[in-house]
C-alpha cells in the first residue's frame, strides 16, 4: 500500500493486477480486436457455426445521434438535428437487422437486448416503437423476467414519460450517464445536469420495475480534484444504483 500526498492509498497489487492495456469500453469484439482481414464470409461462417450451440443472443443497436457535444465524448456520435440523417439511418438499419436475423437460427432466443449511443432516446416515440417491433420479428425475444434489455439515456434527453415508453418497449435496465455532479467540471465539459433530474428518472425508473440501475462516471476531467469527485460520489451513493461504470478520462481530441 501507497500513500500519496491527497492521503490517497494504492494497492500496488490491485494496480499490478488490473494496470496493463485494454479497451476502454466494453463492446464484443473489442475494437482492438477488429481486423481487415476477418471479412464477411468469415463472420458468417462462424456466425453459422455457433448456432449449433443453440446457445441465447445478445444485441447491441448503436443510435449515434445526440444534439449537442459533450467536449469529452469519445464515443462513435453525430451531432445533428437533420431528421432526414435519422431516417436514413433507420432505414438501413432495419436492413442490417434482416440480414443478420438471416444468419442465426429461430431458435436461440434474445436475452440481452443494449441500445446504446450516442443518444437512443433522440429517436421519437414512433421510431422506438418500429425500431423495436423490427428486431422482435427479426428475432426471438426472450420475454421473460429474466432478459436483459437495456438502454443509454442523457437525463438531458428525456420528455415526460419516457421511461414509461422505455418500459413499455420492454427494457428493464437503465444506463444513465451522469459524468459528474460539479458544476465548474459540467460547465467545462459542456454537460450540465442537476442531481434533482437524476434523481427523478431514478425514481421513474424504481416505479416502473427497472430491474437496475447504472450510472456512468469520469474521472481525468477538467476542474476535477480528489475533493470534489469525492462529493459527486456522495452524491452518487446516496441515490443508491444497482451498478457504477466508471471510466478514467481517454483524451481523444480527434474523435
Ligand atoms: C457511449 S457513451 C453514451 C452515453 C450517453 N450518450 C450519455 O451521454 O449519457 C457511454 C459512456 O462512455 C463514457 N465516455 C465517453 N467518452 C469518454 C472518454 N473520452 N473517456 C472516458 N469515458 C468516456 C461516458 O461515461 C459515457 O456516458
Ligand atoms: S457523451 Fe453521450 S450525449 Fe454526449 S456527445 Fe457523447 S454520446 Fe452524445
Amino acid at each position: 500500500m501507497t500513500i500519496n500526498n491527497n492521503n490517497v492509498c494504492f494497492d500496488q497489487d490491485l494496480i499490478a493486477r488490473y494496470g496493463g492495456r485494454g479497451p476502454r469500453y466494453t463492446s464484443y469484439p473489442t475494437a482492438l480486436q477488429f481486423d481487415e482481414w476477418f471479412t464477411a464470409a468469415d463472420y458468417e461462417r462462424v456466425v453459422r457455426s455457433s448456432n449449433q450451440s443453440g446457445r441465447p443472443l445478445s444485441i447491441y443497436v448503436h443510435i449515434p445521434f445526440c444534439r449537442s457535444l459533450c467536449y469529452y465524448c469519445a464515443c462513435n456520435k453525430i451531432i445533428t438535428r437533420n431528421a432526414e440523417r435519422v431516417r436514413n439511418y433507420l432505414v438501413n438499419l432495419e436492413r442490417e437487422i434482416d440480414l443478420q436475423s438471416i444468419l442465426f437460427d429461430d431458435s436461440r432466443r434474445v436475452e440481452q437486448l443494449h441500445f446504446g449511443g450516442g443518444t437512443p432516446t433522440y429517436l421519437n416515440r414512433k421510431q422506438m416503437w418500429a425500431l423495436i417491433a423490427d428486431i422482435r420479428q427479426a428475432f426471438s425475444f426472450d420475454e421473460s423476467d429474466d432478459r436483459e434489455f437495456s438502454i443509454e439515456v442523457d437525463p438531458r434527453a428525456v420528455e415526460r414519460n419516457t421511461i414509461a415508453l422505455l418500459a413499455d418497449l420492454g427494457f428493464n435496465r437503465l444506463s444513465l450517464g451522469l459524468q459528474d455532479f460539479d458544476s465548474q467540471v459540467q460547465k467545462a465539459v459542456n454537460r450540465v445536469q442537476s442531481v434533482e433530474q437524476v434523481c427523478k428518472l431514478v425514481a421513474e425508473a424504481r416505479e416502473n420495475n427497472f430491474k437496475s440501475v447504472s450510472f456512468d462516471l469520469i474521472y481525468g476531467l477538467p476542474h476535477q480534484t480528489v475533493q470534489s469527485f469525492d462529493r459527486t460520489l456522495d452524491l452518487v451513493l446516496a441515490i443508491r444504483p444497482e451498478r457504477l461504470a466508471i471510466y478514467n478520462y481517454a483524451h481523444l481530441p480527434a474523435v
